[in-house]
C-alpha cells in the first residue's frame, strides 16, 4: 500500500497506520528503495561484510574494522576465499587526514560462518577547524557468487564554535547555523516515522534530517529496552554520518510510562492522576517516565496532553487530568518531571523533552450527531466557541506551561477553531492557526521552544500539499511530524522557499529553536543511549511510584455501611472481565496504538492484587461469576471499558481500530454505560453476597443502570490504573486511605453529556 496522505475533509483524515505496526511489520514506504539493498540470500550464498556499515571516529586514531563471513543457513567454507579491501575516494583526503590503506584475507576453507578477520585504518590529526569527513573502505573479491559490502569511516567534525560545550548555547546554535545549507535546515524540520527510515537508514543521512519518532506501537522486532537502544543508536549514527554531525532528537509517546516498551512501568492515564489531586506524585511519575524513555536513546516525549476534556465522548477523555482547566493546570508538575526545572536539567541522563498538547482546544470539539460512518465523530473536530471561553478553557493551561515550566515544545491540535464572534461555519484548523501558534503562543507568551506538528497533522488545513506546508510553516510550525512523506515534504518545503512563498527568516527561527532544545539536551555531546541505566525500566522501585499513584487514583464513589475498606479476614468473590485483564486497566496508547486486552507486557493485575494483599486462600476467581458464590462474604466485581485511543475510542466513532491484532475484527462499541454484559455479572455476583463492590475500569466516566448501582455497597471509579493493579487492592483493603476526587463530573444518563463542573442547571 502506498504512504496515503488524506487531502479529504479533516474529519475524514487517516493516518496510514499500517506503517508503524510493531517490529516485523516493515515499512511499505521503503518500498521504493528496494533496489537499493542487497537481494535476499539463498540458502549456501556466501558473503563477507564489515561488522557495520559506519565507523564514527575521532582524529588521531586506528579504527579496527571486522570484516565477517556469513553463509547463508551456516556451515563452513567449502572452497577459500579471498577479498581485497582498501581505503578510497570520500571527503577525507588521503596523506592528510589519514594514511591510505589496503591489502588483502582470506578465509580458508572449512572456515566457519562468522569468522571475522580483522583491518585497520590509520586516522591523522589535522589541526584547525573542519567538518566530518568520510573514508570509504570497499571490499572486492574474484571469488564468483561471493557478496561483498563495506563501510565508510567517518572522522569527527572538530574545532569548530558549536561544538565546544563550554560556549553558551546560543552561541553555538548562532555558529552552527551560520554554517548550514538550506537544504541542511530544512532537514531539520522533518520528522519522519522510523519504520519509514528503518530499510535503508541512508535516508536520514542523505536527506539530512532532524528527527525520527515511533508512533504508537512502532517497536524493534524484539521490544526489550536493549534492542530499543541499539535500533536508535542505529538511527543515530547515520545523522552523524553528515558533515555537520546534528544529532537526532527521537521522540515517542510516553505518555503514561514509556508504554510502547515491553516491560516499562505504566502509570494510570492522565485521567487518574487528575483524580489524585496530588502534584507531587504526578511530578514523581513523570520522572520515572524520564528514566525509562531517555536511557533508551529517547529524549523526548510527546506528553503531557493539556486538554481540557469538555465531553466524556471524547475517545481521548483519558489523556486529560481533568474537565476544568484548573486541575490540567495543578498538574503540569509533569513537565518539570519529565524536563527537570530548567533547561541546564534537560542535559540530565534521566530527563526528557515534554510535549504540551494538543494547542489548544482538542478537548473541546463539537460533537458531531451527523457525522459520516467510519468519521470520527467528536475527535478532530471544530471547537465552536467565544475568544473569551476559548481563553478561560483551552488557552489557560499553555500560560504555565510555557511561561512557570518552560515546556519545551508544543504540538498544535488535529482540531480546528471556529469563533462565535463573526459567525459559525469559518473554522481555522490549529495546524495553520498563525494568530494563534505565531501570535498567541510565541509572539505573546515567549515560548522559546519548537513547535512540532502533529502526525500527518499539515493534512487538516485542508488545501493541496504544498498550501499546507507553506500555511504551517507560516503560522508558526517548526518542525513537522510527516511520517511516510517526510522526503516529499522536505523536497516541497525547499520549492516554496525558492519561490519566496516562505521566508528563509522563518526557517532560521525555526531551526534555531530546534538546535537550541538539541544543545540543551546535551545531544551534541552525548547523542547514543545511556545503556547503564536500562536495567531502571520496570524496576521495583519505579513500580512502587506506579501503586502509589493507581492507588492514589481511585474514587470512592459510593460506601453504603462502610462496605470497604476490606478485610483480610473476609473470603473474597473476585468477578468481571476486567479483574484479571492487564490490557484493559491499562488502556489505549499501551505497547500498541490502540492497546489490546490480555496479557501484553509485564505488570499485576487488580485480581493478582488483591491475591498479593488479600493471600490467595482468601479470593476466587470468576470471570463470568459463572463459579458458586456460596461461601464468600464478600463480591470485587471489575468491570468497564476495553482499550481505544484516539478516533476510534469516540463513542459513536468506527469500530475497527487498525491495530494488526484485531484483525479486521470490529471492537466494541463505545458507549457511556456500563456493557450489558457487564451489568450482567454485577447484578449476578451483588445479588449473591453479603458485601458487593464494583470497580469500573475506564477511561471515562460510566453509567450503571439504576438498579445495579442500587445493588452495589460500594462504587469504585478505577480509571486506567495502569500496570500496578496492587495499588488499587491497597485502597480496597485500607492499606492506603482513599483520597481520589472525580476529575470528569459523573452524569446520571449517558444523554447528559457534555456535563461539566460549573456548568447551568
Ligand atoms: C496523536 C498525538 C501523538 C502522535 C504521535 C497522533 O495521532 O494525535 O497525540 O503524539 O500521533 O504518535
Amino acid at each position: 500500500m502506498p504512504p496515503t496522505r488524506s487531502t479529504t475533509s479533516p474529519r475524514s483524515a487517516r493516518r496510514s497506520w499500517p506503517l508503524v505496526l510493531a517490529g516485523g511489520a516493515l515499512a511499505l514506504s521503503a518500498a521504493p528503495l528496494a533496489a537499493a539493498l542487497p537481494a535476499a540470500a539463498a540458502p549456501g550464498d556466501v558473503s563477507v561484510a564489515a561488522g557495520e556499515t559506519l565507523y564514527l571516529t575521532p582524529q588521531g586514531r586506528v579504527v579496527t574494522v571486522p570484516l565477517v563471513l556469513a553463509i547463508e543457513g551456516g556451515g563452513a567454507l567449502e572452497s577459500p576465499v579471498r577479498v581485497r579491501w582498501a581505503t578510497g575516494e570520500g571527503s577525507a583526503t588521503p596523506g592528510v587526514d589519514h594514511v591510505r590503506a589496503g591489502g588483502s584475507v582470506t578465509f580458508p576453507a572449512g572456515t566457519a560462518s562468522g569468522a571475522r578477520r580483522l583491518v585497520s585504518v590509520q586516522v591523522l590529526s589535522t589541526p584547525g577547524a573542519e567538518t566530518a569527513e568520510t573514508i570509504p573502505l570497499t571490499l572486492r573479491t574474484d571469488t564468483a557468487g561471493v557478496g561483498t559490502t563495506g563501510a565508510t569511516i567517518v572522522v569527527d567534525a572538530h574545532g569548530m564554535p558549536y561544538l565546544d560545550p563550554d560556549r553558551p548555547v546560543a552561541e553555538r546554535v548562532a555558529d552552527l547555523l551560520g554554517r548550514m545549507s538550506l537544504e541542511e535546515k530544512v532537514g531539520q524540520m522533518v520528522q519522519a516515522e522510523r519504520a519509514g527510515v528503518d530499510a535503508d537508514r541512508r535516508q536520514i543521512t542523505d536527506l539530512r534530517l532532524g528527527s525520527l519518532l515511533s508512533g504508537g506501537g512502532s517497536t524493534p522486532a524484539e521490544n526489550t529496552p536493549r534492542a530499543w537502544a541499539d535500533m536508535i543508536d542505529g538511527y543515530q549514527t547515520h545523522a552523524l554520518a553528515t558533515p555537520l554531525q546534528i544529532p537526532l532528537v527521537y521522540g515517542i509517546d510516553a505518555v503514561h510510562g514509556n508504554s510502547n516498551v515491553y516491560g516499562a512501568t505504566i502509570f494510570p492515564h492522565n485521567v487518574g492522576l487528575g483524580a489524585a489531586r496530588d502534584p507531587g506524585l504526578v511530578r514523581e511519575a513523570a520522572a520515572v517516565t524520564a528514566a525509562e524513555t531517555r536511557p533508551l536513546g529517547i529524549p523526548w516525549t510527546f506528553a503531557p496532553c493539556l486538554c481540557v476534556t469538555r465531553d466524556d465522548r471524547w475517545g481521548r477523555a483519558y489523556e486529560t487530568f481533568g474537565e476544568h482547566p484548573a486541575l490540567v493546570i495543578a498538574n503540569e508538575t509533569s513537565i518539570a518531571g519529565l524536563q527537570g526545572d530548567t533547561p541546564a536539567d534537560l542535559a540530565g541522563p534521566d530527563r526528557v523533552l515534554a510535549t504540551a498538547k494538543h494547542f489548544a482546544g482538542d478537548g473541546s470539539t463539537a460533537y458531531d450527531e451527523d457525522a459520516a460512518p467510519g468519521a470520527y465523530p467528536i475527535d478532530q473536530g471544530d471547537t465552536i466557541t467565544s475568544r473569551e471561553r476559548f481563553e478561560r478553557i483551552d488557552l489557560a493551561p499553555y500560560v504555565p506551561a510555557v511561561r512557570r515550566w518552560g515546556v519545551g515544545t508544543v504540538m498544535p491540535s488535529y482540531s480546528s477553531v471556529d469563533w462565535t464572534e463573526d459567525g459559525v461555519g469559518n473554522p481555522v484548523n490549529m495546524h495553520g492557526n498563525g494568530e494563534l501558534v505565531q501570535g498567541w503562543l510565541k509572539d505573546e507568551q515567549g515560548f522559546g521552544g519548537f513547535v512540532i506538528s502533529d502526525y500527518n497533522g499539515i493534512d487538516h488545513i485542508g488545501g493541496e500539499f504544498a498550501e499546507n506546508v507553506r500555511t504551517a510553516v507560516n503560522a508558526g510550525l517548526d518542525m513537522f511530524m510527516q511520517p511516510q512523506n517526510y522526503a516529499e515534504f522536505r523536497e516541497t518545503l525547499l520549492a516554496e522557499v525558492a519561490a519566496g512563498r516562505v521566508g528563509t527568516g522563518r526557517i532560521d527561527d525555526a531551526v534555531r529553536r530546534i538546535l537550541t532544545k538539541k544543545f540543551e539536551l546535551g545531544l551534541f555531546e552525548r547523542p547514543f543511549a545511556d545503556r547503564a541505566l536500562l536495567a531502571q525500566v520496570g524496576s521495583d522501585a519505579h513500580r512502587a511510584v506506579a501503586r502509589e499513584a493507581a492507588a492514589a487514583s481511585q474514587v470512592l464513589l459510593k460506601n453504603r455501611g462502610g462496605a470497604l475498606p476490606l478485610d483480610t479476614g473476609q473470603k473474597v468473590y473476585v468477578a468481571g472481565r476486567s479483574a484479571d485483564d492487564l490490557g484493559n486497566q491499562m488502556g489505549g496508547w499501551t505497547i500498541t496504538w490502540q492497546g489490546q486486552s490480555g496479557r501484553h507486557t509485564e505488570g499485576t493485575t487488580v485480581l493478582q492484587g488483591i491475591r498479593e494483599v488479600a493471600g490467595a486462600g482468601a479470593v476466587t476467581f470468576s470471570a463470568d461469576a459463572s463459579a458458586p458464590t456460596a461461601g464468600h462474604d464478600v463480591g470485587v466485581v471489575v468491570v468497564g471499558e476495553t482499550p481505544y485511543a484516539e478516533g476510534f475510542g469516540d463513542v459513536g466513532g468506527p469500530l475497527w481500530a487498525y491495530d494488526p491484532s484485531d484483525e479486521g475484527r470490529p471492537r466494541e462499541e463505545k458507549s457511556l454505560s456500563l456493557k450489558e454484559g457487564d451489568v450482567a455479572v454485577v447484578d449476578r455476583v451483588c445479588a449473591a453476597v453479603p458485601t458487593c463492590v464494583v470497580l469500573v475500569v475506564s477511561g471515562r466516566t460510566q453509567v450503571l443502570p439504576a438498579g445495579t448501582l442500587a445493588g452495589a455497597d460500594a462504587l469504585v471509579a478505577s480509571w486506567l490504573p495502569g500496570s500496578e493493579g496492587a495499588g488499587v487492592a491497597d485502597v480496597l483493603y485500607g492499606r492506603t486511605p482513599f483520597t481520589g476526587q472525580l476529575p470528569l463530573s459523573w452524569p446520571r444518563t449517558d444523554a447528559q453529556q457534555p456535563l461539566n463542573v460549573g456548568d447551568e442547571g
